[in-house]
């Protein structure tokens, strides 16, 4: 996306609200421009702490269980690397990275080739693990080629995320994530994981021990935004009681076959679409825009998050 898409964009996105209050910021893409974020290509994307912190601007894409090496990865890949780094310096990898098992060896044709457009742009990756990658000795190469820990957290501008490894969402996770974030002071809180706790997915359903486990948190430490993949779809869920505020996004179409819908929903769907697709999300303080993006680099799904 170039500059000119990117204000054209952003400006069609400021009609949209799912909270229904008015109000925009029509500088944001033009002083999007002028921030420095570090966009030194690591020897190996080591992932940092903070990226753009203090500023007012974020902006990062997202693709879920991606890892296939098949031509849907690339042809995706290929799209996400149209937008930017400027605007959006970061890449969040959703889980499933590699398939069928994250071996040594399927580092090189199934995530690093595929992502070479990516990383040869600058983008910074931040790689969460999926249960594809778990089978190999629990995301080992994962974790040495990217260097980075089983779980942890990160900050763009204003948004602080928690990278979190839902394949053993244990006591000592939890007690991390519960202290971090309640010393937090983010504007924006976000959850990484890669299994949904809610879907309407035909091979993943709700799963009952994210909703249990993870959601409480959630709700006591004010999240707005939960991303995970798992189910091959695309789904925007708006608010549960368990969670408070946060809102939901599955998004686990980044390559591997597809799955479908089930009819029967026990929550609030907002949106569905059985589709590959990437995301792309930005904004400031007081908004946020979710794009989902599909093969044919239409958007297919818009939404704008906002808060006080
Ligand atoms: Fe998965």
């Amino acid at each position: 996306m170039n500059r000119r898409d990117f204000i054209k964009s952003f400006l069609s996105l400021i009609s949209l609200s799912l909270l229904g209050k008015t109000g925009s910021d029509y500088s944001l893409a033009a002083r999007a421009e002028n921030q420095s974020f570090n966009l030194k290509i690591p020897a190996r994307n080591k992932w940092l702490s903070s990226l753009g912190n203090g500023s007012n601007y974020f902006g990062f894409l997202a693709i879920g269980d991606m890892g296939t090496g098949w031509a849907t990865e690339y042809e995706l890949i290929k799209l996400m690397a149209l937008n930017s780094p400027q605007y959006f310096p970061s890449v969040i990898l959703l889980g499933d990275l590699i398939y069928p098992s994250a071996k040594a060896n399927l580092i090189e044709p199934n995530l690093i080739k595929p992502f070479s457009p990516l990383l040869d742009k600058g983008h910074r990756f931040y790689p969460i693990l999926g249960n594809h990658d778990n089978l190999e000795s629990k995301g080992k190469y994962i974790k040495e080629y990217f260097e980075i820990p089983e779980y942890y957290t990160f900050s763009l501008g204003p948004v602080q995320f928690w990278a979190l490894n839902s394949n053993e969402l244990n006591a000592q996770q939890m007690n991390w994530l519960n202290l971090s974030a309640q010393k937090s002071q983010a504007k924006w809180k976000i959850a990484l994981l890669h299994h949904s706790p809610y879907s309407s997915g035909s091979v993943h359903k709700n799963n009952n021990h994210m909703i249990k486990t993870l959601c409480p948190s959630l709700k006591k430490y004010n999240f707005d935004l939960c991303l995970s993949g798992h189910n091959h779809l695309y789904e925007r869920i708006g608010m549960v009681p368990e969670a408070g505020n946060c809102r939901f996004i599955v998004s686990g179409g980044g390559s591997a076959s597809l799955h479908k819908f089930e009819q029967k929903v026990y929550f609030d769907r907002q949106a569905v679409n059985s589709c590959h697709h990437y995301l792309r999300i930005w904004g400031n303080q007081t908004q946020m825009a979710v794009e989902a993006v599909n093969l044919q680099g239409k958007v297919f799904d818009q939404a704008i998050l906002r808060k006080a």
